[in-house]
């Protein structure tokens, strides 16, 4: 088999540059974008839920044999959660609450992956009638007790991977000897195991990776069935598909195509999951912000704008991705005297010294009140931002499906719109 490369080269870069510009282009000369400006000023997440429809579409269509559950924590806006649910995804939460945005939608389709929990969440879960979960250690196992016969429940494997931007092997997992011993204990104690996850780490473009988690928890799987009196039926293959930011990554296809051989001979007895998060959402909200002041300091021009690190760009903090940044002239496509760009810096409205979104960002001269630009700011920003210094957290307005141009109203359960 052969194994695509990471795409990174320069020519994909700026070809990866113009895509993104010019559909940043079209949103922005659009009415409801102009009018969620309008209404909202900036900052401003502009939210398309067409976007997540389609990369549902591409992802089922890409692994047909796969049950997709989309991992709430990138975005638990509404409409996302509506528009995955009309097409018919699964849902993936890591907690009571984000389980709570999904009343209305069938417990068959929600699956609770977060392998430590309290033992009053493991009850709310079972009770609300959830049936899948996951665990990594003994202490979890034995809150699954007293549940009821038709829980499965899937040991998480970890799998290193340091080029991934959060790998999550160093927090959860465990590797096939102690997976052996939960499921010999878990035999013991009558508790049914019914498979295996893996999350080979987030923003991860790395195919041979997830092939190598996959072809080894397989060999796993096997390797159990032939020496232990059990029977799987689920694997659970995470999520952690990469998205072109500031670079261009593998695209989906050709991931999908080195992974599919291995697992699509084992679709008829195993039930296929997965968990996406991040490719899902990412390219579905763009982010506005504008100058509201600028200085020249002993290392140039800084910019401060209404948005930054403890906002929507917490993903810059938290995961250390770099979303493009355009000003409002480079979208439009304008003629930009080259001599007018610079490096400057860019800076986020709190007095953290750390609230510093880009260090060396080549833009044209901007002054106060100047537009900026990011797209794919879909996954990981307002559910990761905070309040810090007082600020609110930026609106999100919808731009498609609904054609609300609505705020952020993650907390209110999804049930009604379904
Ligand atoms: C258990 C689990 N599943 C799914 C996801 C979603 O991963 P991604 O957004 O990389 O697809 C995460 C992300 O942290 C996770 O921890």
């Amino acid at each position: 088999m052969t194994i695509p490369p990471a795409a990174h080269d320069a020519r994909a870069e700026s070809s990866l540059r113009e895509l993104r510009r010019a559909e940043t282009a079209a949103l922005l000369s659009s009415d409801i974008a102009k009018a969620a400006l309008a209404l909202h000023g900036t900052p401003v997440l502009l939210l398309d839920p067409e976007r997540v429809r389609s990369q549902y579409r591409r992802l089922a269509a890409a692994l047909p044999f796969v049950r997709f559950h989309y991992a709430v924590k990138a975005l638990a806006h509404v409409d996302v959660l509506s528009a995955l649910a009309e097409e018919g995804c699964g849902f993936d939460v890591a907690t009571g609450e984000e389980l709570e945005l999904l009343a209305g939608i069938g417990r068959e389709r929600i699956i609770h992956t977060h392998p430590i929990k309290k033992a009053s969440e493991v009850a709310e879960a079972l009770e609300a009638g959830v049936r899948t979960f996951v665990i990594d250690n003994e202490v979890e196992l034995d809150k699954f007790r007293s549940a009821p016969s038709d829980v499965r429940l899937l040991i998480r494997l970890a799998y290193r991977s340091p080029q991934a931007k959060s790998d999550l092997s160093t927090k959860f997992g465990v590797g096939p000897f102690e997976a052996a011993r939960l499921v010999e204990r878990a035999l013991a104690r009558g508790i049914r195991i019914g498979g295996f996850s893996f999350h080979v780490g987030s923003q991860l473009d790395d195919p041979a990776r997830f092939a190598a988690a996959t072809t080894e928890t397989l060999a796993l799987m096997d390797q159990l069935e032939s020496a232990l009196p059990v029977r799987f039926e689920t694997l659970d293959i995470g999520g952690g598909f990469p998205v072109a930011y500031d670079t261009a990554v593998t695209p989906l296809e050709e991931l999908a195509a080195v992974i599919r051989p291995l697992l699509e001979p084992r679709a008829d007895r195993l039930t296929i999951l997965a968990e996406p998060g991040r490719i899902m959402v990412a390219e579905s909200m763009t982010l506005l912000t504008s100058v509201v002041g600028l200085a020249e300091r002993g290392d140039g021009r800084w910019y401060y704008l209404d948005d930054g690190l403890y906002g929507a760009y917490s993903n810059v903090l938290t995961e250390d991705v770099h979303p493009l940044i355009f000003a409002e002239r480079e979208i439009e496509g304008l003629e930009v005297d080259a001599a007018t760009h610079r490096w400057a810096t860019l800076a986020g409205p709190t007095c953290d010294s750390t609230d510093v979104i880009a260090r060396e960002a080549l833009l044209p001269d901007l002054a106060v009140g100047d537009l900026l630009v990011s797209p794919v700011m879909g996954a990981y920003t307002v559910v990761t931002a905070t309040r810090f210094n007082g600020r609110s957290v930026t609106p999100i307005a919808v731009i498609s499906g609904g054609g609300r141009t609505g705020e952020l109203v993650a907390a209110q359960p999804v049930g009604a719109l379904v």
